[in-house]
């Protein structure tokens, strides 16, 4: 019996040493000190022993016993702290490995800019109107007094759907759109994009923007158009720069004028970005035409108005000195990130 309690230790001892994990533990502790484990089983046979013997053998077999849960516990403790050298191994960040840089986005330089004008009408009391890309020809030209031989339709050559349904020239169409489901007094700005078949260049693009603004209400002269735009330039120029008007023709506005900006480069004195000129052009404006008002159903002899629709592109370029309309549109990063 002493030897199959030192065989049992020495067995014991033995797997526990193969022993790799906390799992396997708890087996081995049944397996040898459990109810129907091995050492139970020969202290079961205690009774065959002589009185001599029975002390003896019972002391042996407690410290077996005691050994064997001696060394479970070690075991233990070793196999915990090499699980937890083995996590914190695999949990572990170098901290002299190179962050993940986080790219930021940012407003479009053409949308900061009209956000910009869009503030500065609203602080003037306009409104925001909204108007159809897609729109019919008595919006677009028609009802703009634009008949359809008109020869300033070749100016403004379109994508037509069919022969009714075009993409907007110009944003003067939403001028109509609005005369016709408001009373005035009105006072609008819509910005949007138009379309014109025109070829790709430094300063062309099929596709660009306008801000259209419209004024209906008794009394308005072309002071209060002039006034306007001086208090929208100065705002987002500066109280130096200076506008220059123009008499023009536009079939919708009577009477019409251009109207200039000193050159951001050269102040006046004459550059390549403004071509010797000393001002660049920025938008087209006027006198809201009388037939127009009608055609909408507003009394020309109670009413009148001011209408200007300005080219947002050339707002942008002037305003961060971008001399290619095209980097607009190219969206490379490198020159987006500037703004
Ligand atoms: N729609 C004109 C253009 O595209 C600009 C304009 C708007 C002129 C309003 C007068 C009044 O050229």
């Amino acid at each position: 019996m002493k030897e199959q309690l030192k065989k049992i230790e020495e067995l014991a001892k033995a797997e526990l040493a193969e022993c790799t994990e906390i799992k396997a533990l708890d087996d081995l502790r049944i397996k040898y000190l459990g109810k129907k484990g091995e050492l139970t089983a020969i202290l079961k046979q205690m009774g065959k022993l002589s009185a001599e013997e029975r002390p003896v053998v019972g002391q042996l077999a407690n410290k077996v016993r005691a050994d064997i849960e001696e060394a479970l516990s070690e075991k233990l403790t070793s196999l915990k702290a090499s699980e937890q050298a083995a996590r914190i191994a695999a949990e572990s960040i170098d901290i002299t490995l190179p962050g993940k840089a986080q790219t930021i986005g940012k407003l479009h330089p053409l949308s900061r800019v009209e956000n910009e004008i869009r503030d500065i009408f609203m602080g003037m009391g306009f409104n925001i109107a909204d108007g159809p890309e897609v729109d019919d020809d008595y919006h677009v030209f028609e009802a703009l007094n634009l008949p359809p031989d008109h020869p300033a339709r070749d100016t403004q050559d379109t994508f037509y759907i069919n022969d009714k349904i075009l993409l907007r020239t110009q944003t003067s169409s939403v001028q109509v759109h609005v005369m016709e489901t408001q009373k005035p007094p009105i006072r609008i700005i819509s910005p949007g994009r138009v379309y014109r078949s025109d070829a790709v260049d430094a300063t062309h693009s099929p596709l660009f923007h306008q801000i259209e603004g419209l004024v209906v209400d008794k009394g308005i002269k072309m002071s209060d158009l002039k006034g306007t735009l001086e208090m929208l330039m100065k705002k987002l120029y500066g109280n130096e720069c200076r506008l220059r008007f123009r008499p023009h023709h536009f079939p919708f506005t009577e009477p019409s004028c251009e109207v200039d900006i000193m050159c951001f480069n050269c102040g006046g004195k004459g550059c390549s970005m403004c071509k010797d000129e000393g001002f660049i052009e920025l938008l087209g404006a006027g006198m809201v035409h009388p037939k127009v008002l009608e055609g909408c159903g507003i009394d020309s002899s109670v009413y009148s108005g001011f209408a200007f629709g300005l080219g947002l592109e050339r707002m942008v370029m002037g305003r961060y000195s971008i001399n290619d309309l095209r980097l607009l549109y190219e969206n490379d990063v490198r020159f987006l990130e500037q703004f």
